[in-house]
C-alpha cells in the first residue's frame, strides 16, 4: 500500500533551489511539495509561481505550522545551525544541503538534538546516490576488484574567483575541501566505509583582490575562512589507505582523479559531483571498460522539456531516501547524522592535521547500505519514466 506522502517545505530559493524544488514536487511518489519559504516573502512567493506549488511562507511561519513534516534546507552552511535548531525544536524532520554546520561540536549538537527528540536529520551530498557511485559500490560489493588496499582523490578550482559569484563561498564553509571536497570525502565514505587516522599538509586561501569590477566594483578583498589546498593520507578502516589532493588555489580547470586500487582489478570512479559519471573498470589482461550503470538516478530528466538546471541532475533523492525511511519505520536514511559527521570529521580532521602536524584519530564511524540494483530512472529506451525510486525504500 502507498503510505501517505510526506508534506515538505523548502527552505532557500537560491541557485540551486530551482532542481529541488522541481524534482521533490514532481518525481518522488513520497513526497508532497508543499511550501516553499525564504527570509523574504517575495522570493518565496515568486519560486512558488514558477513551480506552482501551493504555499509560499517565512522560515518563521514554516517552523509553526502543523502540516510540514519535513524540511529541505537550501540555505547556505552558514546559516544552516540556527535553521537546523529551530526546525528541529519545532519537532520537524530535516534535510539539508553540505554540510550540516561549519562547526563540527554544532553539528554534533544537532545530530543529538534530532536522535533525542526521535526526528530524522539527513545531509546532502546526495551525490552518492546516483547511479555512477552506487554501481561502483555494487561493483566493490560483488569482489570485481578484490579486496581495496588504496585509493587516490584529487579536484582543483579556482577557488576565490568562485567565490565572487557565488557570494556565500566567502564566507565558513566556502574553502575547497568544504564546498566541493565533500562530494568527493562522502563518495568515499559511501563506497568504502570508515576513516580511521589522518595525516595532512594544507595552505589558506590567498587574500583575495576582486576580478569581476562587474559583479564586486569596490569591493574590499577576502579571505575564504580555512585550508584551501589539502594533501593527506588517510587510513581507513578496511586497512585501505587514500591519498587526497585538494587545490583551490589553482585554476579552475579542474583535473579530477578518482581511482579505488584492488587485489585483483582498479575502478576510476567518475566526478562525484555528478550523479552518473563514467565508472570504468581495469582488469589485468584486459583494455579498460566502462560500465553499464546498475542502478537509476543517472541525473538525466525524465520529466519533460530540459530545462536550464538539468546538469544539476537528481538532486533531491536524499531527502527522498530520508522520506521513505520515515514511512517505513528504518532506524535511519542513508545520509544520516552517522554520513554527515563523520563526512564533517574528516574534512575537519584534515585541516587539524595540517595544523597540529600530528595524526588526527577520527572518533566517528559510518556505515551506508547500498541501494538495491536493477532499478532505472528511464525504461523503454527511455521513451518513459522508469522506477528508481522503488530502490530508495528500503
Ligand atoms: N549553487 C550550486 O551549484 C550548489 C550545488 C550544490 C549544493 N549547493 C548548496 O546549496 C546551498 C544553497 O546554495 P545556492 O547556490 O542556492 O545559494 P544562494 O546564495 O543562491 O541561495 C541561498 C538562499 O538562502 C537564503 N539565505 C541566505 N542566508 C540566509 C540566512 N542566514 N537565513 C535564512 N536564509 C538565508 C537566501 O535568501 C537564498 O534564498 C549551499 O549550501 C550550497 O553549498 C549549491
Amino acid at each position: 500500500m502507498q503510505p501517505t506522502k510526506v508534506k515538505t517545505a523548502v527552505v532557500g530559493c537560491g541557485m540551486i533551489s530551482s532542481i529541488y524544488i522541481r524534482n521533490l514536487s514532481q518525481m518522488f511518489s513520497v513526497i508532497d511539495l508543499c511550501a516553499v519559504c525564504n527570509r523574504r516573502r517575495e522570493a518565496a512567493e515568486a519560486r512558488a509561481r514558477e513551480f506552482g506549488i501551493a504555499r509560499a511562507m517565512t522560515i518563521d511561519e514554516a517552523a509553526a505550522d502543523p502540516e510540514i513534516e519535513l524540511i529541505v534546507n537550501l540555505t547556505p552552511a552558514f546559516a544552516h545551525y540556527d535553521i537546523i535548531k529551530k526546525m528541529l525544536l519545532a519537532g520537524k524532520h530535516v534535510y539539508t544541503e553540505k554540510v550540516f554546520t561549519t562547526d563540527l561540536e554544532k553539528s554534533r549538537e544537532l545530530v543529538a538534538l534530532a536522535n533525542e527528540k526521535g526526528l530524522y536529520l539527513g545531509v546532502a551530498p546526495d551525490t552518492v546516490l546516483g547511479a555512477g557511485i552506487q554501481t561502483a559500490r555494487y561493483l566493490i560489493d560483488t569482489g570485481m576488484i578484490g579486496e581495496v588496499t588504496s585509493v587516490q582523490m584529487a579536484v582543483n578550482r579556482n577557488q576565490a574567483l568562485n567565490s565572487e559569484v557565488f557570494t556565500f563561498l566567502q564566507g565558513e564553509g566556502g574553502s575547497l575541501p568544504f564546498d566541493v571536497g565533500v562530494y568527493y570525502v562522502g563518495a568515499l565514505v559511501a563506497l568504502l566505509g570508515s576513516v580511521t587516522h589522518i595525516a595532512a599538509f594544507g595552505n589558506p586561501a590567498p587574500v583575495h583582490e576582486p576580478q569581476m569590477a562587474f559583479l564586486n566594483a569596490g569591493k574590499e578583498p577576502w579571505q575564504i575562512p580555512g585550508m584551501n589546498t589539502v594533501g593527506a593520507s588517510l587510513r581507513m578502516e578496511n586497512g585501505a589507505v587514500c591519498t587526497v589532493h585538494m587545490d583551490g588555489n589553482t585554476i579552475g580547470e579542474t583535473q579530477h582523479a578518482f581511482t579505488i586500487y584492488g587485489t585483483r582489478g582498479i575502478l576510476k570512479i567518475g566526478d562525484p559531483d555528478k550523479f552518473a559519471d563514467p565508472i570504468t573498470l581495469i582488469l589485468p589482461e584486459n583494455a579498460p571498460v566502462q560500465m553499464p550503470f546498475t542502478h537509476g538516478f543517472d541525473g538525466k530528466n525524465y520529466l519533460g522539456a530540459p530545462t536550464a538546471f538539468d546538469h544539476y541532475g537528481h538532486r533531491g533523492i536524499g531527502a527522498a531516501e530520508l522520506a521513505w525511511a520515515l514511512r517505513k519505520g528504518r532506524p535511519r536514511a542513508r545520509l544520516s547524522g552517522e554520513y554527515g559527521l563523520h563526512c564533517q570529521e574528516i574534512l575537519q580532521g584534515m585541516e587539524i592535521a595540517a595544523e597540529t602536524g600530528g595524526v588526527y584519530e577520527v572518533q566517528s564511524r559510518c556505515e551506508m547500505k547500498g541501494l538495491r540494483p536493477g532499478y532505472f530512472s528511464g525504461m523503454f529506451g527511455r521513451a518513459m519514466r522508469g522506477d528508481a525510486e522503488a530502490s530508495l525504500m528500503e
